[in-house]
């Protein structure tokens, strides 16, 4: 039996870089996850509901498509995001200002808003993943929406852990450092390797270590299974 079987996983933003990785994570542990994303996913055979996580009719759409098919909902992963223009806040883009904080932070709190709905009528084991950022712990310079909104997501996070503590919903929160996704790839190398140098581990992080990352908070959260020194899990 593998970690996840049986388990149905929402991934917002789950068509491209971080989101597809976890996707790709969850299926072959044995979930089934569904892409809710704007764009279909990139590759995959996946469940795929167009999904636009800033509008509530889109997102209530999306858990009565899924549970019309599969019958519950067990793991979120808030992921949608974009990025912003990036400068002084006496240059602040007031349009770029709202479009960033409606995605990244009003997108990520509206779909839990509608999915912890869902897990909480079933009463099952459920977790929701917030994908936070290093920007959100730390100051970084000419960031301003993206800033804000990934500090929200974190605390935003935090309560809710608090609010669900004694029910069977757990929350997370995930906050990577530069990750080298389609986005990285199309900026000049002078930058991605400013971003590498910020790094601790001295090189961009893969998608695919912070799927590692969403998979050991299931595994905890979900399944009470623990995740051994080398890298392999003991069911409960
Ligand atoms: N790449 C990094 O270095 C990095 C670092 C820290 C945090 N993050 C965060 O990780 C998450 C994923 O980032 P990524 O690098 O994989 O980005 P990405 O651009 O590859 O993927 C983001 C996905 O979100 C989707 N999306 C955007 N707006 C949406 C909306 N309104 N409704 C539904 N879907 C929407 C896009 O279509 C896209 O598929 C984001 O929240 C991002 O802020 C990324």
């Amino acid at each position: 039996m593998a970690l996840l079987d049986e388990k149905v996983a929402i991934i917002t933003g789950g068509a491209n870089g971080i989101g597809l990785a976890i996707a790709q994570k969850f299926a072959a542990e044995g979930a089934t996850p569904i892409i809710a994303d704007m764009k279909a996913p990139a590759e995959g055979n996946f469940f795929f509901v167009e999904t636009n996580v800033t509008q509530p009719a889109s997102l209530t759409n999306l858990v009565d498509q899924v549970v019309a098919k599969y019958g519950h909902i067990d793991v979120l992963v808030a992921n949608a995001g974009i990025t912003e223009h990036k400068g002084p806040v006496s240059q602040l883009d007031e349009e770029n200002w709202n479009a960033v904080i409606n995605v990244d932070l009003n997108g990520v709190v509206l779909t839990n808003k509608y999915v912890v709905a869902q897990m909480e009528k079933q009463g099952t084991p459920a977790s929701v993943i917030n994908t936070s950022s290093i920007l959100g712990v730390v100051g970084a310079a000419n960031s301003q929406a993206y800033s804000a909104a990934k500090a929200g997501v974190a605390n935003f996070t935090r309560s809710q852990g608090v609010t669900y503590a004694k029910t069977k919903i757990r929350f997370n929160a995930i906050a990577p450092g530069y990750v080298n996704t389609a986005l990285s790839k199309t900026l000049p190398e002078s930058v991605t390797s400013t971003m590498a140098e910020r790094m601790p581990i001295g090189r961009l992080l893969e998608p695919e270590e912070i799927a590692n990352v969403a998979l050991f908070l299931l595994s905890t959260a979900l399944t009470g299974a623990v995740i051994n020194a080398d890298g392999g899990y003991t069911a409960q």
